[in-house]
């Protein structure tokens, strides 16, 4: 039982997987074909119009406006089906879409306002029951889709949907305007670079002939009949009329209505086709629309080819006075012939565009926005164009839109990565702590608590704040403070639990008094007092029984650093007292960096070079505990901070803080350092 459910919810899955990459490639390439040729689209748009008798009823820019929509709407809804992005949204407005779109397709099954709908610019022509039956197919897949979105998944993260979708509203945008602008950057009909069209003209020999069916009516004493040519009957018939159906189509070839006419009506087509030189055809369908613009660049084309005694001439199919208007407003000086209007609009998507042939052969096309310049001793063969393959140059649009996008992905995502890294440096514990050393006696000790406590009472600091001092003052301090905004801590504690070890103040006895925290491993208590890692894992050990958080510090001397031994150092200090640790235990480890050539001497390390090693400590915190508990864990800096360095330090991403020796004696100064995390 379990298993058939599962197949059948594995069945109910791959349907609505595929209803969506069928819907999604089916409208990315109805929408890419479109961009490609947005006048194909604008002249379809003028078929529908003809066809409703109200041919002007929109201007050539409203009709580019929803040419280059339609693509937009069909691209975008294809990339949003692709990569499931707002997949309840996008199956509302596919549904919605393709069903407008199959009632289109159903007017146009019935009533043929045009031949073909232009769902796919001129890439792939269907007949109008073709288009129907593909719609059909769409909305059943937009049915299944609005259904099933949610158990499809998204390809790519939320966090990219915007970015995705502002790149391609941006990319389909560009390409259709461009396309729009210059030619079409694929070529789908019959007149592309490199078509002769004299042969494009021919029916080959051996090509399959259409097929006819011929009926004969024939009438006998009132009575009507139809007859074949098998069965026609004797002379006593009488015969009314004959009928002739194409039964199978024959070869039709690419070119059928390539026509030129002069002024009188005389058929030009062959003489001209016939020219073995060169020639330039500027094409213009309607003077009337065309673009006055590059007037100057045809006349000096024209001038180049009487120049080189090769022919040029323009096509049209404007009234007798557009032609006489464009003559006076242009001073076109050669000759002009007319053609079928629909043909130039098929020859070159520009008006007026240009066309060069050798022998009848096209060897290149431009919009009028481009036309090519000659100087009088360069060659036409300069200017010839290469026939570029059509899936070639879809492939390269794809890629195009592709290659970029991968890029902005990746540089989102490591920016995402680093914003993410930052966020985590906000969630970790941020702490200033003071360090007081032997500086303080009691009173003065007492005096200073006090101050920093009530500064921080008026003005609440952003971090956790820490004042570590002498064990005479813990017991003294600790009723001074609230704790919810400076925690008290010792600067050292004893590597024995209890017992006669005369002169020494256990962890237990230190947080007896009221404090939280320890400091243990400080530089001068390793150099001075001789602390080992050993005797410091003891304390480390012994703090942590009896509840204390530890600042463990490390760092290394200057020669050390001189002979770029400092990730070894601070390693081996790691190693040797806290890298034994549980993860339970590592929470209450803070570590402090403190170069000890940077300690009191008024030398701080740069923040670069702070934020390179505390960076380094954490990567081993990482190898240790896991990337997450490394996150987590609170790093300090110590060695010469100020309030003037503060921020700067504060800012880099590994550090949390500090631990401040000489600056945390005077309250405005530490104050002063608390405040570079506001
Ligand atoms: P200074 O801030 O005086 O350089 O001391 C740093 C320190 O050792 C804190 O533990």
């Amino acid at each position: 039982m379990p298993r058939s459910r599962s197949k059948s919810n594995l069945y109910y899955q791959g349907g609505a997987w595929a209803a969506r990459m069928i819907l999604s490639l089916t409208l990315l390439l109805s929408g890419v074909t479109k961009a490609i040729d947005p006048k194909g689209t604008v002249y379809k748009l003028q078929d529908y119009l003809i066809y409703f008798d109200v041919p002007s009823l929109l201007s050539q820019d409203m009709l580019t406006a929803i040419a280059v929509m339609l693509c937009s709407v069909e691209f975008l809804l294809g990339i949003y089906l692709f990569f499931g992005i707002r997949r309840r949204f996008t199956s509302y407005l596919t549904l919605i879409f393709i069903g407008l779109m199959t009632l289109v397709t159903l007017f146009i099954l019935i009533w043929h306002p045009v031949s073909d709908c232009g769902c796919f610019g001129d890439a792939i022509h269907l007949t109008n029951g073709q288009t129907f039956v593909k719609n059909l197919v769409l909305l059943g897949c937009a049915i299944v889709y609005r259904y099933t979105y949610a158990t499809t998944h998204k390809l790519i993260g939320v966090s990219l949907h915007w970015l995705v979708s502002m790149y391609s509203i941006l990319f389909i945008l560009f390409v259709s305007l461009y396309n729009n602008y210059y030619l079409p950057l694929a070529d789908f009909r019959p007149y592309k670079v490199g078509v002769n069209i004299p042969k494009a003209m021919l029916i080959p020999e051996g090509a399959a002939e259409p097929e006819y069916e011929t009926t004969f009516w024939l009438e006998k004493n009132g009575r009507r009949q139809r007859f074949t040519i098998d069965n026609y009957p004797d002379s006593t018939w009488t015969y009314i009329s004959t009928e002739k159906k194409l039964v199978k189509e024959g070869y039709v070839p690419p070119i059928t209505d390539f026509s030129v006419c002069d002024t009188l009506g005389n058929d030009l087509t062959d003489s001209l086709l016939a020219d073995t030189g060169y020639t330039m055809m500027l094409i213009s369908p309607t003077f009337d629309q065309a673009n006055r613009v590059p007037v100057d660049e045809i006349n000096a084309l024209n001038d180049y080819c009487l120049d080189h005694k090769y022919r040029f001439y323009a096509l049209t199919a404007s009234s007798m006075s557009s032609v006489d208007k464009w003559i006076y407003y242009t001073g076109a000086e050669y000759p002009i012939y007319f053609c079928d209007a629909t043909v130039l609009k098929t020859m070159v998507r520009s008006n007026p565009g240009l066309i060069l042939l050798h022998g009848g052969t096209i060897l290149g096309k431009w919009s009028g926005h481009d036309l090519p310049t000659l100087s009088d001793g360069q060659s036409v063969k300069s200017i010839i164009q290469d026939g570029d393959n059509n899936l070639r140059i879809l492939l390269k649009i794809i890629l195009y839109y592709l290659i970029p996008l991968l890029f902005i992905t990746f540089a989102n995502k490591f920016w995402m990565n680093h914003k993410h890294h930052l966020n985590h440096k906000t969630m970790r514990q941020k702490i200033v702590a003071g360090n007081w050393k032997m500086n303080m006696n009691l009173q003065d000790g007492i005096n200073l608590a006090k101050e920093i406590n009530e500064t921080l009472k008026a003005d609440k600091p952003n971090c956790g704040v820490v004042i570590c001092t002498p064990f005479i003052h813990l017991a003294s301090v600790a009723p001074l403070l609230d704790k919810s905004l400076v925690k008290l801590g010792a600067e050292n504690c004893a590597d024995k639990a209890k017992g006669a070890y005369t002169g020494e103040v256990s962890a237990e006895m230190v947080k007896s008094t009221g404090a939280d925290y320890v400091i243990l491993g400080h530089s001068e208590r390793r150099q001075y007092y001789h602390e080992t890692p050993e005797i410091l894992k003891e304390k480390v050990q012994l703090a942590l029984q009896n509840g204390l958080k530890i600042i463990f510090c490390i760092g290394e001397t200057l020669e050390e650093r001189e002979a770029n031994k400092q990730n070894e150092v601070v390693k081996a200090e790691l190693d040797g007292s806290v890298y034994g640790l549980s993860a339970e235990e590592w929470k209450n480890i803070v570590l402090a960096y403190e170069p000890i050539w940077a300690i009191g001497t008024g030398k701080t390390a740069t923040a670069d070079q702070a934020e390179e090693m505390l960076a380094y400590i954490r990567s081993t915190v990482a190898e240790k505990y896991g990337k997450a508990v490394a996150e987590e864990t609170t790093i300090l800096y110590g060695g010469s901070c100020k309030p003037s360095n503060a921020k700067e330090l504060f800012a880099k991403p590994d550090i949390d803080g500090g631990l401040i020796g000489g600056a945390s004696l005077k309250a405005a100064d530490f104050k002063g350092i608390i405040d570079a995390w506001k």
